[in-house]
C-alpha cells in the first residue's frame, strides 16, 4: 500500500535553446573529425551554445516560458529544483539565481547534482515533495551550459554536448492513474574515473596546475561508459515496466537520456520498444545534460504528439555513475 496522499502530476512544460548553433562542419574546422564521423557514431547534426549568460539564464527563460504558455501564477510556486553539473557558481545555489531572475516571492529550493541522470532524480525529489502533501507546485528544471566545461580541443567529447533548459510544474492530483508512479534509481561510485571533471572542487583545488592539466574539462572513456550505460539504462526501464505492469506494447514513448543514438537504439531493442515510439531530439542539440528528458517531452507535447493516459518510460544514465527510470502517465489534455 501506498502512504501518499496525492500523485505528482505535470501540469506544465517549458524549454530554452540558445539561437547559436555548431553544426558537425564546425567541428571539422577545430579538432581531426568528419560529419559523417559524429553522425553515425552518435546521431548529432548540431547542438546550441549561449554565447553570453550562466546556466542559471538557460533555467530561467525555460521556467518563463512555462510560466508564460501555461498562465501561471508565480506567487503560487513553492518549491524550485534545478538539476545541474555546470552550476552558475559552487554557491550561491544555482536556484537562488533563478528565484531572483524569476521573480518568485514563495519559495524555497535547492540544486541537485547527478549528472545526465539529474532530471529523473529532480522529478522524483519534485514528485515526493507533491505526495507528503506539504507543496502544491513545484517548479522542477534541468538546465546545462555544457560549453562551459568542455574542451575544444578533445575530439572525444566535444562534438557531444550543448546547452539548453527545460523546466516541468508539478501539482498534486487525487487521481492515482496519472503522473509520476514508480521510479527506480540508483547511485554507483566506481563509475567516478569514467565520466568526471577532476579540478576545482575540494580534492583538486583550481590551481595553476589542475588548468595546466585541463582537469577543469569533461573527461569521458566513451567505451566504457557506452557499454555499462545500455545495460543499466534497459535494466531498470524493463524493471520498473514490470512494477508498473506493462508491457511494451503499453508505452506510448520510451524517453531516454540523449547522449548518443546508438545508445538509444540498443536500449530500446532491449526494452521490445519500436523506433516509432522513442522520443529523439539528439540530432537538433547533442547531449544537453540535465535537459534533454524534459526537453523531447516538451517538444513532442507542443508538436500534438502526446494525450493524457499516455504511458512514459524515461531513462537515464550519467557520471557517478547514477541511472534509473520513471514511469510518467501524461496528465495534460
Ligand atoms: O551522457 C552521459 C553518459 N555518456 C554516454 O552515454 C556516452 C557514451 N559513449 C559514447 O557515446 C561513445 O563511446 C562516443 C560517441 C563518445 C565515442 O564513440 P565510440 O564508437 O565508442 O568511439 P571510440 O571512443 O571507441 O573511438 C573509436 C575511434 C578512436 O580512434 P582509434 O583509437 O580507433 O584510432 C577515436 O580516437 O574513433 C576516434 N574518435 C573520433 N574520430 C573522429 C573519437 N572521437 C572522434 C571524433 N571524430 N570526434
Amino acid at each position: 500500500m501506498s502512504n501518499k496522499k496525492f500523485n505528482a502530476i505535470v501540469t506544465a512544460v517549458g524549454m530554452y535553446v540558445p539561437d547559436k548553433i555548431l553544426d558537425n562542419k564546425y567541428f571539422e574546422q577545430i579538432v581531426e573529425t568528419s560529419d559523417e564521423w559524429i553522425l553515425t557514431r552518435t546521431g548529432i547534426r548540431e547542438r546550441r551554445i549561449l554565447e553570453n549568460g550562466a546556466t542559471s539564464d538557460l533555467a530561467t527563460l525555460a521556467a518563463q516560458d512555462l510560466i508564460e504558455k501555461h498562465n501561471i501564477n508565480k506567487d503560487e510556486i513553492d518549491a524550485l529544483i534545478i538539476a545541474t553539473v555546470t552550476p552558475d557558481m559552487f554557491f550561491p545555489a544555482t536556484a537562488t539565481l533563478v528565484q531572483y531572475k524569476l521573480g518568485l516571492p514563495n519559495v524555497w529550493g535547492f540544486d541537485l547534482s547527478a549528472a545526465c541522470s539529474g532530471f529523473l532524480f529532480a522529478l522524483q525529489t519534485g514528485a515526493s515533495l507533491i505526495e507528503s502533501g506539504r507543496y502544491k507546485k513545484v517548479l522542477v528544471i534541468g538546465a546545462d551550459k555544457m560549453s562551459s566545461i568542455v574542451d575544444y580541443t578533445d575530439r572525444n567529447t566535444c562534438i557531444l554536448f550543448g546547452d539548453a533548459g527545460s523546466a516541468f510544474l508539478l501539482e498534486p492530483t487525487e487521481d492515482y492513474n496519472l503522473g509520476l508512479k514508480n521510479s527506480i534509481l540508483r547511485i554507483d561510485g566506481s563509475g567516478k574515473d569514467y565520466l568526471n571533471m577532476l579540478g576545482g572542487g575540494s580534492l583538486n583545488p583550481s590551481t595553476h596546475e589542475t588548468v595546466d592539466k585541463r582537469w577543469h574539462y569533461i573527461y569521458q572513456d566513451g567505451k566504457a561508459v557506452f557499454k555499462v550505460a545500455v545495460k543499466g539504462m534497459a535494466d531498470v526501464s524493463v524493471e520498473v515496466m514490470e512494477m508498473s505492469g506493462l508491457k511494451s506494447e503499453d508505452v506510448a514513448y520510451l524517453v531516454p537520456h540523449q547522449a548518443n543514438m546508438r545508445i538509444i537504439d540498443a536500449t530500446a531493442e532491449r526494452m521490445g520498444v519500436s523506433k516509432d515510439k522513442v522520443m529523439i531530439n539528439i540530432d537538433k542539440y547533442g547531449n544537453t545534460t540535465a535537459a534533454t528528458i524534459p526537453s523531447c517531452i516538451t517538444e513532442y507535447y507542443r508538436a500534438g504528439k502526446l494525450k493524457k493516459g499516455d504511458n512514459l518510460i524515461l531513462a537515464a544514465f550519467g557520471a557517478g555513475y547514477t541511472w534509473g527510470a520513471s514511469h510518467l502517465v501524461w496528465a495534460i489534455d
